[in-house]
């Protein structure tokens, strides 16, 4: 695989534990574990493939709706992979964001995010980020109130709030926009993803069930993405003459 032709951020949408699991007659919370699995191979390729940002959306700002048994699981699960991974995420140079608001988890699994981030902060290998209590909703909208606190503080005016303004104030900001959005389990919706950074990206869908999901999935996925012409508005042409400059 070339690496001109790799994405720099890969953003993914692990849907369909629940469905994984009701196959096999276990309970939701066993598609999630087996989930976890996924999330290693995932993490492994990334690196091998020097992938610079990886973001999982692990837990949405709607999630909360589900029944209270299951996300209290979820929550365990969070506290046992953060326990279980963090150090072996190091060793892999790999720097680790929990990106989302987090101020709704409680404090032991808060502290446990900030030790985790704290731990791998100045690796230089693959950023990894975990979306957890995130919306894209959510993210616009604090990137809004910063500036608007900033203007009421007299330091910008509003005419000059521009669009690279409000990225510039997006979790992502110091990142490269995903170029290649993944979702399994056959749901072709972003579901208050990353709504604003995914404005360019390919969209890639598959009917895998995340658990499901490995190496030979995710090589699907990215020989899908190097097939594709990105345009960013040009017309083919215009990219073809460029290349030939
Ligand atoms: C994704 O799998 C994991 C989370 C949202 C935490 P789901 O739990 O949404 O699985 P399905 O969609 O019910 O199959
Ligand atoms: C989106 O999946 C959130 C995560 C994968 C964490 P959902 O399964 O919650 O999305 P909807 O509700 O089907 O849109
Ligand atoms: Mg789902």
């Amino acid at each position: 695989m070339s690496t001109s032709t790799l994405p720099r951020h890969i953003a993914i949408v692990m849907d369909g534990n629940g469905r994984w699991a009701k196959h096999r007659h276990l309970p939701r919370i066993a598609g999630h574990k087996a989930g976890v699995k996924a999330v290693r191979e995932t993490v492994k390729f990334c690196v091998e493939h020097h992938i610079e940002v990886l973001t999982l959306f692990a837990f949405s700002s709607e999630n909360w709706r589900r029944p209270a048994v299951e996300v209290n699981h979820l929550m365990e699960l969070f506290i046992m992979a953060l326990e279980r991974e963090a150090t072996k995420l190091h060793k892999q140079n790999i720097q680790l964001r929990i990106i989302g608001d987090r101020a709704r988890f409680d404090e032991k699994l808060q502290k446990q995010m900030a030790n985790a981030e704290n731990l791998t902060a100045n690796n230089t290998g693959l950023k990894l980020l975990i979306a957890a209590n995130y919306g894209g909703q959510w993210d616009i909208t604090e990137a809004c109130r910063r500036l608007a606190i900033d203007v009421q503080q007299g330091k910008l005016a509003p005419e000059d709030i521009s669009a690279e303004l409000i990225e510039a104030n997006l979790v992502t900001a110091d990142l490269p926009l995903p170029d290649l959005f993944i979702r399994t389990s056959g749901e072709q919706r972003i579901s208050n993803f990353l709504i604003w950074q995914l404005s360019y990206a390919e969209l890639y869908f598959t009917d895998a069930h995340w658990p499901d999901f490995d190496a030979s999935e995710l090589k699907k996925a990215v020989a899908f993405f190097a097939n594709r012409e990105r345009r960013f508005g040009h017309i083919s042409e215009q990219l073809r003459a460029e290349n030939h400059a």
